[in-house]
């Protein structure tokens, strides 16, 4: 199996992942927010890099870490990880792809019911001294449609608990058959389907090129007016200035955003948006509780240990996201 004896952890992963490793005699490194150079000048001597968000491992940082043999992103997606760079290195890159699948989950629902009833409006204008009861009254959930675009962890999940709002829910994935999205009590609809029918939307997808602006201004015309969506997936796949002019029109009424097409944003259309009325938007928080960072700062040092294969209790590396390096490892 690899032999890894030293791991450079460059974001702030939690304390867990570090005691983990320790525990098999491989020695880590912590140092956080390095600058490019630096991270580049550090990497050269280890076998094996973690990262959360913050650190971005472009194909110059691959090229540095003469050494690497695998890189570990704590959380479920890796936009952060030149993924074709590592694989042309031999380098296997990991993530943690259902450690923080609850915690984006309660995020949407949280985001959901917030929308529903103005909760974040109308929580300011009390905090600002006023007392304005007719203008934040809401909607129920209950009896409404859900359209869950993107059926795996976080999507299934979501479905089951805004069931238990009374809402119905619908949606779309290309991999999950209808029969597997029935077992959970979702209607598996084409997209041309689901777009007349919603109240709300929320998308569970990864951001690729068939997601990128998935929602977009020809989806808002086709929806119910006053359609309200929900994105705590990936900035992108909702079109942000198609978003802008949805809710300028009434044609979107509301929505709630933890991700964005540039972050932190900087694009005045973003900033326009999470300025607007009808917008809750939040810092990209969905993987942000005690429990998820725990959790996935142990799943990726417990991949890590079965890759040495020096631990007969962790022998399984679920998160390994190109398959073709693992394959050219295990000949
Ligand atoms: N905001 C956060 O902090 C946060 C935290 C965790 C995950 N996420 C993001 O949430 C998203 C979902 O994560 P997950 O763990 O559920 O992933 P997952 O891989 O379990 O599920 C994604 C699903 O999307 C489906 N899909 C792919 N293309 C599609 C398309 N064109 N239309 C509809 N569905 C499509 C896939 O078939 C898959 O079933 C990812 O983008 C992930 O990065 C964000």
């Amino acid at each position: 199996m690899m032999d890894i004896k030293k791991v450079f952890v460059a974001d702030a992963v939690d304390s867990a992942c570090v005691e983990l490793l320790k525990k098999f005699s491989i020695q880590v490194t912590c140092k956080y927010k390095l600058p490019k150079d630096q991270l580049k000048a550090e990497i050269a001597t280890y076998d094996a890099l973690i990262v959360r968000s913050d650190t971005k491992v472009t194909a110059d940082v691959i090229e540095a870490g003469k050494n690497l043999k695998v890189i570990g992103r704590a959380g479920a997606g890796v936009d952060n990880i030149d993924i074709n760079a590592a694989t042309a290195k031999n380098i296997l890159v990991l993530n943690t792809p259902g450690g923080n699948a609850i915690s984006a989950c309660e995020l949407t629902c949280s985001l959901i019911t917030t929308l529903a009833r103005n909760v974040v409006p109308a929580a300011a204008s009390l905090k600002a001294g006023r007392w304005d009861r007719k203008l934040y009254s809401g909607h129920e959930l209950y009896g409404k449609t859900l359209g869950i675009l993107g059926l795996g962890r976080i999507g299934k999940e979501v479905a089951l608990r805004m069931q238990s709002w009374g809402m119905r829910t619908i949606g779309f994935d290309p991999i999950v058959p209808a029969e597997e999205a029935k077992k959970f009590n979702v209607q598996a609809l084409e997209l041309e389907q689901i777009w007349p029918q919603v109240d709300y939307i929320t998308v569970h997808t990864p951001l690729i090129p068939a997601t990128r602006n998935l929602i977009n201004e020809s989806v808002f015309k086709k929806c119910k007016k006053g359609v309200k969506i929900v994105n705590v997936a990936r900035g992108g796949i909702i079109n942000e200035t198609d978003l802008l002019q949805a809710l300028r029109s009434g044609q979107c009424g509301g929505a709630a955003l933890d991700v964005f097409e540039e972050e932190p944003p900087t694009k005045p259309i973003t900033l326009e948006l999470i300025q607007h009325e009808k917008v809750v938007a939040t810092p990209h928080l969905g993987a942000s509780t005690a429990e998820a960072q725990i959790r996935v700062a142990v799943e990726i040092s417990e991949q890590i240990i079965a890759l040495t294969g020096k631990s007969s209790e962790y022998t399984t590396y679920p998160g390994v996201v190109n398959h073709s390096v693992l394959e050219k490892i295990r000949k």
